[in-house]
């Protein structure tokens, strides 16, 4: 039966699968990037990066040459930025093998900064033909329907990929799998009726597939505000460097006012003075993977864009080379919008 279900789903990939830059060729570093993006990323957004990043870094001595704020700038807006810090990571490590080669097995790649199970099984079927599963969670869901397995344990999902995988195509059995997780077999509605492997499903058959697999129940996100002092002089805005650990590590941000603190005083702990009161932005709204955050923005204008180390007074009107997460680029418009308006209209916002 697993031979019939392979070969099925297989002729179905080869028919039908879509075309994506990373697919049909065997570069393991090209493989590697677009897997990483990929991790918590959907397709079409991928797209958007994938050919500008390799553009800019086409291979692994590049990535490894490249500066942190660099690489950063580079992802701006893909998120969870712990995978670029990572990948680059992992380029400064190949580039140190003493063989200098590419890590060539699921062993070796698996102890890269950010390659887990499912990585290092994509990136050694893909690029070196091995044999291993790689199972995410669109692989998850379809074996659970398969074989109707409400809460199927990593283990179980492991030996059931095993057993599917076909040897002499391994890349594109994993692939084949994740497609059909992300097309047919979608976590809502799936399509039964197109699907090249209906007739083996046993969810399909127990009626069960919108069921498979059962929900877990997921840890409740901290919700959290975050005051933020957006410090303006002469038309352009104070950043900070955060911290190289921690949340958003290393990228450019509005400085936050701590707990018990006032804006003001955040603007007095870094040697500034306010030439106005605060002015209240309206509020942002950004989730991250397990904290919701509300930023609450106050606009202050200091008499002096006083330059200092970790800190980059920013002209919104004009492109820069920090990397600056999205959430904090929605307050940089908000702020930028709002000084053009008091400043073609003194009384407008009186
Ligand atoms: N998601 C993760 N890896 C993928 C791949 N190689 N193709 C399409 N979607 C994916």
């Amino acid at each position: 039966m697993n031979r019939a279900i392979t070969k099925a789903l297989l002729d179905h990939y080869d028919r039908e699968h879509r075309a994506l830059p990373w697919r049909g060729c065997s570069d393991p570093y090209r493989i590697l990037v677009s897997e990483v993006m990929l991790q918590q990323t959907r397709v079409q957004t991928v797209l958007a990066y994938y050919d500008a990043w390799l553009e800019r870094f086409p291979d692994v001595e590049a990535l490894a040459d490249a500066e942190t704020d660099e690489v950063l700038k580079a992802w701006e807006g893909l998120g969870y930025y712990r995978r670029a810090r990572n990948l680059h990571g992992a380029a400064r490590l190949i580039r140190e093998r003493p063989d200098g080669g590419f890590p060539d097995t699921y062993a070796r790649l698996r102890s890269l900064p950010g390659v887990g199970d499912y990585t290092a099984g994509a990136v050694a079927s893909m690029a070196f033909g091995e044999a291993v599963p790689a199972v995410d969670g669109n692989v998850r869901r379809v074996l659970s329907r398969l074989f109707d397995e409400a809460e199927p344990r990593a283990s179980w999902l492991r030996r059931k990929a095993s057993e599917l995988l076909d040897a002499e195509r391994p890349g594109d059995w994993n692939q084949a799998l994740m497609e059909l997780g992300a097309t047919l077999c979608s976590p809502r509605s799936p399509r039964c009726g197109a699907c090249p492997v209906v007739e083996w499903c046993a969810a399909h058959r127990a009626g069960t597939q919108e069921q498979r697999p059962a929900a877990s129940v997921k840890a409740k996100p901290k919700k959290l505000r975050i005051e933020l002092a957006v410090l303006e002089a002469d038309g352009r805005f104070m950043l900070e460097r955060r911290p190289s650990q921690g949340l958003l590590a290393g990228m450019w941000s509005f400085p936050e006012v701590g707990a018990g603190g006032s804006v003001l005083a955040t603007i007095a702990e870094r040697g500034l003075v306010a030439t106005a009161h605060p002015a209240a932005l309206p509020l942002v709204e950004h989730r991250f993977t397990h904290l919701h955050a509300t930023y609450e923005p106050w606009l202050v204008t200091v008499a002096t864009p006083d330059e200092g180390e970790g800190r980059a007074w920013i002209d919104p009107a004009t492109s820069n080379d920090r990397a600056v997460p999205v959430a904090q680029q929605k307050v940089l418009a908000l702020a930028h919008g709002h000084t053009a308006v008091a400043s073609a209209d003194p009384g407008a916002l009186l």
